[in-house]
């Protein structure tokens, strides 16, 4: 489901008939979705308006200063980056950035500049836009997403005209102006008229990137940086790789987001069950585990417990190990039997169903 925001402004654009403002809010709706990972969706998303307006039409660019809010949308920035689970460090680099920023009179009175232009990297789900949002945050500055749907012109030369804009707008006050996968305005394309017009696109997003004011954070992400040019790298004071969690990682983060015991050895075996996935993957099993500990009224113990006998019914797991000392003691002791009634269902089933030795994760 796309955001409240942008469901908003698509309705207030296609209420003005504002024709760049409904394909720029579309186009943020078909990048969220493209994020979470739902391909299909923003496929729907963007044929949706491919089918209901032609492109020229909604290529033309008014020359009210109307336009230029919609080249950038900005977003609230609810998350910061003690909230994230960063290596040690990509923390100390992003937490320098926000001092720096944060005592940018004491760095020009010495005759230095706070660095402001980040570039990460690393596959999807792993925090890049989150650490955007929290660099925002932390900073309190206006998370802004530029949209490239709108900065992209159908026309020739229009492109360049919607960069000088972005950028002349955003540098009007502190922010952090975000770029996702930015990778998308330096890739190869087939036409060649495109792929000139494309290559002045990127060498005039870099002009203005090296004229930005040190006020604006310009935080730019990609899922493929072997796409980037080396221009584009050199760019950036700070780069970023963002992994997927490692086994440890995994372990803590579970324990974190399920408020689990650190003596639980059950979270040993599940750790061995999400390699190489991404956090966000992370995030969804564990809402899945509140979502039914919600509705089938047990705490969170019980409802791991079912959830990974589902999930993994390879898995031998070690359930009568202690794991039975749930934090249900501050829960009424008629709720507290049902929960280990429901909780142990599964588990004599399992037991049945698995009489050889444990398999190895
Ligand atoms: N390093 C992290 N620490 C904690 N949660 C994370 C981290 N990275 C990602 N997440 C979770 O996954 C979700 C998706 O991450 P996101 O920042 O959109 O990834 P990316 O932009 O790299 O594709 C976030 O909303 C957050 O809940
Ligand atoms: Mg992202």
């Amino acid at each position: 489901m796309p955001r409240i925001d942008l469901i908003l402004s698509l309705i207030r654009a296609a209420s003005q008939s504002d024709t760049n403002g409904v394909r720029a809010a579309t186009e943020a709706m078909a990048n969220e979705e493209l994020q979470r990972g739902h391909d299909k969706a923003a496929d729907r998303i963007r044929n949706a308006l491919g089918s209901g307006a032609s492109s020229s039409h909604l290529g033309k660019l008014s020359n009210s200063s109307d336009h230029i809010g919609k080249l950038f949308f900005e977003f609230p920035a609810k998350t910061g980056l003690a909230q994230l689970d960063l290596d040690e460090r990509a923390r100390s680099d992003l937490v320098a950035i926000v001092r720096e920023q944060r005592s940018s009179e004491k760095l020009t009175a010495a005759g230095l500049t706070p660095r402001h232009k980040v570039l990460l990297s690393g596959p999807p789900g792993n925090g890049k836009t989150s650490v955007a949002e929290a660099l925002a945050h932390d900073l309190a500055y206006p998370f802004n997403v530029v949209s490239y749907g709108a900065l992209i012109g159908s026309l020739l030369g229009e492109t360049n005209r919607r960069i000088e804009s972005l950028f002349q707008h955003a540098s009007s006050m502190p922010c952090v102006l975000f770029f996702d996968e930015f990778e998308a305005i330096g890739k190869e394309r087939g036409d060649r008229q495109e792929a000139g017009e494309m290559k002045r696109a990127l060498a005039s997003l870099l002009t203005q990137i090296d004229a930005l004011p040190s006020h604006v954070v310009v935080v730019a992400a990609t899922n493929h940086p072997e796409m980037l040019d080396r221009a584009v790298w050199r760019r950036f004071e700070l780069k970023l790789v963002l992994n997927p969690p490692n086994y440890s990682k995994v372990i803590g983060y579970l324990m974190q987001e399920l408020q689990l015991r650190p003596e639980l050895r059950l979270i040993q075996t599940l750790g061995q069950c999400f390699p190489n996935k991404s956090y966000a993957e992370l995030k969804d099993f564990t809402l899945d585990v509140r979502r039914r500990a919600v509705l089938d009224e047990m705490n969170v113990h019980a409802a791991l417990r079912q959830e990974i006998t589902l999930r993994f019914p390879e898995i031998d797991w070690p359930f009568d190990d202690g794991s039975d000392q749930t934090s249900s003691t501050t829960r009424p002791a008629e709720t507290r039997s049902a929960e280990t009634r429901k909780a142990k269902g599964p588990q004599r089933e399992q037991k049945v169903r698995k009489s050889g030795p444990a398999k190895k994760v």
